[in-house]
């Protein structure tokens, strides 16, 4: 692993709450990763249609990739959810009384600075752990809220938030923020099944805030994942160049188009790579040939977009009441504030 930022790195397991500078623990080794790729590799490749989960585009140039894309002018989801956190931040650090902000699929943590300066202006905050599947992403985010909060305690961890929350600190008061939306990336079934685990992991009366994309004018959603300079069609073709460099693929990125609609039935953005003509495709760590159909499509991500009452009733029925809701004047995204009974 390349640890260029020169942050500690530990494989140990979480011993608890230790002061300390700034460290990653590493819950996902190379190893895990690259067995967890090779798994999804041969099952999506060789499935009817195929599909490729979208925890993979994110490889260093995938999370700048997709930093780029926050701040396109048809991206709205990111600079909404900023401005629902500007207007809601300091409710929250008061509501929660957290003292531990844990974040998962943290990113570039861009957004979690209002959520930090918050909770030190209420005098709570004493730690922050970032997790993401992405080193990358997580080593860049340490490097700079180490000096941006030299009195906060900060343990990223590098981990699968469908796998690796039991492994998450423990002790103190804790608020798990999920971002972004991410949770629309997850399929019904593993999104439940997620908010079960992340209720489990906490205790009665600590909570969770959630971002979520709601539903709204389908050409302004799908505008957002089909932008004119082209950069989430780049974002969606970098998963094959993962594969070539992971994998030993020889998939032809250019030979794909990028394809992003809207499933009205599901309520989901749907970003799918399409092969412009039909093509052999070999893996060589899997031993596999794939062969595509000219317009064949890999199903890249599902981003679900959901509705006020729909947020409410998938927290209750994991264990959550919805403490607080806020939304932009737009209704374009949803954050939520909910509390483990
Ligand atoms: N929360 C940030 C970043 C969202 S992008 C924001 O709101 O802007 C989604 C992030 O989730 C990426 O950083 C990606 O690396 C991470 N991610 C995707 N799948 C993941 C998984 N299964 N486990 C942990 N992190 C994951
Ligand atoms: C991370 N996630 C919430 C983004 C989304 O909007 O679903 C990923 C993304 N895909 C394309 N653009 C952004």
């Amino acid at each position: 692993m390349n640890h260029t930022s020169g942050v500690p790195t530990s494989t140990v397991p979480e011993p608890g709450a230790v002061p300390g500078p700034a460290r990653l623990d590493v819950h996902l080794t190379e190893a895990d990763a690259d067995r967890d790729l090779r798994a999804d590799a041969l099952h999506g490749l060789t499935a009817t249609p195929k599909e490729l989960p979208p925890k993979w585009f994110y490889d260093a140039r995938g999370s700048e990739l997709f930093e780029l894309i926050t701040a396109l002018p048809e991206y709205y989801p990111t600079r909404t959810e900023r401005a629902l956190l500007e207007e809601s931040v300091d409710a929250i650090a008061k509501a929660s009384g957290a003292d531990t902000i844990v974040e998962l699929g943290s990113g570039s943590s861009a957004k979690t600075r209002l959520l930090l300066d918050a909770f030190a202006r209420a005098g709570t905050l004493r730690r922050y752990v970032p997790q993401d599947v992405s080193e990358a992403a997580l080593e860049g985010a340490i490097a700079a809220l180490g000096t941006e909060y030299p009195d906060v305690e900060l343990r990223g961890v590098v981990g699968d938030f469908t796998r690796d929350l039991d492994r998450l600190p423990r002790g103190g008061r804790r608020m798990i923020a999920f971002l972004g939306g991410t949770i629309g990336n997850l399929v019904p079934a593993a999104r439940r099944e997620f908010l079960q685990h992340v209720h489990t992991v906490l205790e009665p009366g600590e909570q969770l805030l959630l971002g979520t994309g709601l539903v709204i004018d389908e050409q302004v959603m799908v505008a957002a994942y089909d932008d004119a300079q082209g950069v989430t069609a780049e974002f969606n073709r970098n998963v094959l160049t993962v594969l070539n460099r992971e994998l030993g693929a020889d998939f032809d990125p250019a030979a794909f188009a990028h394809v992003a609609l809207w499933d009205a039935e599901n309520e989901w953005i749907e970003m799918r790579l399409r092969a412009e003509r039909a093509m052999t495709v070999r893996v060589a760590e899997l031993d596999l040939t794939v062969e595509f159909a000219a317009g064949e499509e890999l199903s890249t991500e599902i981003s679900a977009k959901f509705r006020p009452a729909g947020v409410r009733q998938m927290l209750a029925e994991v264990g959550f009441e919805l403490s607080e809701f806020w939304s932009d004047p737009d209704s374009r995204f949803g954050l939520s504030l909910a509390t483990a009974l």
